[in-house]
């Protein structure tokens, strides 16, 4: 029997925030497997700001087409392969798009070594954002005993991650994220020693009462104007991480850079910039390093999982109203 579908397909490009209207949900038959290539379920879909910059026309690994099923990283098991490496049941990830069914060419696909851990976990912690955050925060910088670290995007993905590595190093880490829960969570949930509520308006207020002593380390994934404001409390060679800019994310022709950066020759400071794909290479000794300290209880995963295609556009822009916690995923 030939298997249906459905698929989320890129109607219309945004202006701004993504509309109901950007998204289709189409339905198809599976394609049948060609030699080479692998039919794997999928089961869980990560849910990733970038994903917004791949609508655009132009994106710096290209943009998703008019018409094209959405790109999105995923994971799955494989249920048909004419491939020598995979195995029908594999646990596999690879950029297998927003659909319930992909037929890819096997070297595209990684094969998981999975323990006790749920699949989706080689999305978050294991995956494309636990990775960002462990190589940003290990090998863009050494965090030191004592170093004051302040990371935006706290409760989400990369951000709490990133903030619990720094506290494993020993430094004062203080987190940024939008309303009071989020606050909580941040410090009772991933022990930071505080937490600013952008959403108050007063960051600047905030960020000197709870860094007194300055910043040393900041771990960008916001951007303008909130980089403005942390680059006149850094301290003398200090280390900036440009690792995402949502807050540039709806207009990406006309992205702002900061206003502020005289601060860094002021200061002797660095501004760099790195993502995930520079990595590749230490992948490997990456999720070694988190499945130890996952199994130490030194990093905790938090995950929210949204259910149904038919629900992706809400489920997709809760990225940029931050309704969740930690990594966001959908199951087709
Ligand atoms: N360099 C790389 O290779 C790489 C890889 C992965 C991700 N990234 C970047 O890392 C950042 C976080 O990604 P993620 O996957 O971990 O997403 P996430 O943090 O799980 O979700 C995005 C969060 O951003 C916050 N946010 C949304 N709009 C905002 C705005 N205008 N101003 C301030 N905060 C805003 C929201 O939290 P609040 O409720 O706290 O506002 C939301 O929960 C993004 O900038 C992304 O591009 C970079």
């Amino acid at each position: 029997m030939s298997l249906c579908n459905q698929h989320i397909v890129l109607a219309a490009r945004p202006n701004g925030l993504p509309l109901a209207d950007c998204w289709l949900l189409c339905s198809a038959g599976v394609p049948a497997v060609n030699e080479g290539e692998v039919l794997v379920e999928i089961s869980n879909i990560s849910l990733d700001p970038a994903m917004r910059a791949w609508m655009n026309d132009y994106c710096y690994i290209g943009g998703v087409d008019i018409g094209e099923t959405m790109r999105a990283f995923a994971v799955g098991t494989v249920r048909e392969s004419r491939h020598p490496k995979f195995h029908k049941g594999d646990p596999v990830r690879g950029l297998l798009g927003v659909q319930q069914y992909a037929v890819v060419r096997g070297d595209e696909l990684d094969l998981l070594a999975v323990g006790d851990e749920p699949l989706s976990h080689h999305l978050g912690i294991y995956g494309m954002t636990g990775l960002t955050a462990y190589f940003g925060i290990t090998a863009e910088v050494e965090v030191k005993p004592g170093q004051q670290v302040l990371v935006s995007t706290a409760a989400g993905a990369v951000g709490s991650v990133v903030a619990q590595i720094a506290k494993l190093r020993g430094a004062t880490v203080v987190g940024v994220a939008g309303g009071a829960d989020k606050v909580a969570f941040c410090v009772n949930e991933l022990g930071l020693d505080g937490c600013i509520d952008y959403k108050r308006g007063d960051f600047d207020q905030q960020l000197a009462a709870l860094m007194p002593n300055g910043v040393d380390i900041y771990f960008d994934n916001v951007g303008v104007p909130m980089l403005n404001s942390v680059l006149n409390h850094i301290n003398e060679r200090s280390t900036i991480i440009v690792c995402g800019a949502i807050n540039q994310f709806q207009q990406m022709d006309a992205v702002v850079g900061p206003s502020q950066y005289l601060r860094l020759p002021e200061r002797h400071s660095t501004l760099k910039g790195f993502t995930y794909f520079h990595y590749v290479d230490r992948f490997e000794q990456g999720v070694a390093q988190m499945k130890e300290w996952v199994a130490g209880g030194q990093v905790k995963q938090f995950e929210q999982c949204e259910y149904g295609l038919e629900n992706f556009h809400n489920s997709f822009n809760k990225l940029f109203s931050g309704d969740h916690r930690g990594k966001l995923i959908i199951k087709p």
